[in-house]
Formats: C-alpha cells, sequence, structure tokens
C-alpha cells in the first residue's frame, strides 16, 4: 500500500493528476480504480485565469436571473481567482503547479499560503465546476440514471436527499454529486471547501466530482431572497445532464 501511495504521489507530481485512471491494491484487496479527478486547471504564465463561462448571462433564465449571474462570475469568482494568485506569486514552490494538485495536497501546502488555496483556490475551483454543471434544455443520460437508481434507489430520492441535504448546510457552502469507489454519494462542504481536498492521502478513495450547487447567498439571493429551497427547485431545471453523463465512467 505504501508503494502504491508513493507511486501514485509520483503520477501526481508528473502529470498534476490530469486525465488518468489509477489502479491502487488496498492491502491484499483486488485492484480500485479511481477515477480521474474532474479537469485539470493550471495557471497560464503563472496566473490563474478566469475560465471562459461558456453562456451568456441570460441563460439560466428565469431559473437564475442575469445580474446574479454576472455578479457571481465577473465579480466573485474573479477575486477569487486574484486573491489565489497573489498567494502563489509569493510561494515560488507552488508556480505552474495546477489547481488540482494544490487542494488535493492542501495539508501539505507552505502554511503562508494552505489558507488562501483552500480559500481561494477552492472557490476558483467550485466555480469553475459549477458553471459547467449549468446548462438548459439537456435531459438526464442513462448512465446517470443507471448509477443513481443503484446509488440511492431511485431518482427521487436523490433529489429529495440532495435538496434536504443542502437546505441543513448552515450558512455558506456546497453540495456536490461525487463518485466514490463506483457508488454516487451526496457530501457537503463548508465555505469554499469541496471533496478534493486532501484526497491524495487516501488515494484509494479519491473521489470525483459529478455535481456540485453553490449555497453562498450570493448564488441566489437576488433572485431568490433567503428562499434557498426556491433555488433549489430552480436548480434542477437548469443542470447540465449532459455534463454530468460526460463525467461518468
Ligand atoms: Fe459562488
Amino acid at each position: 500500500m505504501k508503494t502504491n501511495r508513493k507511486e501514485f504521489i509520483k503520477a501526481s507530481a508528473l502529470i498534476g493528476l490530469g486525465a488518468l485512471t489509477f489502479g491502487v491494491k488496498a492491502q491484499g484487496n483486488p485492484i480500485i480504480e479511481i477515477p480521474e479527478v474532474t479537469d485539470n486547471i493550471k495557471p497560464v504564465n503563472g496566473k490563474f485565469e478566469l475560465p471562459p463561462l461558456g453562456y451568456s448571462y441570460n441563460n439560466l433564465e428565469p431559473f437564475i436571473d442575469a445580474v446574479t449571474m454576472e455578479i457571481h462570475y465577473s465579480k466573485h469568482h474573479q477575486a477569487y481567482v486574484n486573491k489565489l494568485n497573489e498567494a502563489i506569486a509569493k510561494e515560488p514552490s507552488l508556480a505552474n503547479k495546477s489547481l488540482e494538485d494544490l487542494l488535493l495536497n492542501l495539508s501539505k501546502m507552505p502554511s503562508t499560503a494552505r489558507s488562501a488555496i483552500k480559500n481561494h483556490g477552492g472557490g476558483h475551483w467550485n466555480h469553475s465546476f459549477f458553471w459547467k454543471s449549468l446548462k438548459t434544455g439537456t435531459s438526464m443520460g442513462p448512465k446517470f440514471e443507471k448509477l443513481c437508481n443503484a446509488s440511492f434507489g431511485n431518482i427521487e430520492t436523490f433529489t429529495s436527499t440532495f435538496e434536504k441535504v443542502s437546505m441543513g448546510v448552515f450558512g455558506s457552502g456546497w453540495t456536490w454529486l461525487i463518485l466514490q469507489n463506483g457508488q454516487l454519494k451526496i457530501k457537503t462542504s463548508p465555505n469554499q471547501e469541496n471533496p478534493l481536498m486532501d484526497a491524495a492521502a487516501v488515494p484509494e478513495m479519491m473521489p470525483k466530482v459529478i455535481l456540485g450547487i453553490d449555497l453562498w447567498e450570493h448564488a441566489y439571493y437576488l433572485k431568490h431572497q433567503n428562499r434557498r429551497a426556491e433555488y433549489l427547485s430552480s436548480f434542477w431545471k437548469v443542470v447540465n445532464w449532459n455534463e454530468i453523463e460526460a463525467l461518468l465512467p
């Protein structure tokens, strides 16, 4: 197991945890397939950049309004990118590392930058993922339906559990749907934390993020005010099921 972990970390360093699937044999158990980490966000000329949104601010109307989208993307997300870059600039040892590499090994980051990576690096990754999770007019795909039924019993149980868990997140945070060891699971995280953080420490449990919802009030307050349940209900209307299907093995 130690050898495998060393090999995994070595591979991570070499490829920045890109698009590979790792096999790990955990203490005599059969090989466990570790799904690839979603995407690989790398700095360009030493700086992380705001990714293209991929659609216009009003594209998700009436479920998510254009003003919210514009402020969320161009102000909030941009601020996470800027503050992450400020922290990275002060730590030459972190130059050119992918965002996933920083997050997967968070506790090993220099203490001077760890908090910024957690808050602003997490913010950058979470929002970059979130924008791709949104699209109008898509339909649930067969791979998701099969896995969802196997993991939760049925689609209705999944959506109601996802909403209930999201309503229970106190203050700001996220709810995630992850794939781990072949099963879909619902997880939550406070602030800008996410399931990738320190996941490299237990590679056989490496999660693959499939879906996430931003539960910060800045994501919905202008339209839905304090009605998080209403926002959750709208969310299902703009989930990008095509993206989910593409992420699943
Ligand atoms: Fe946000």
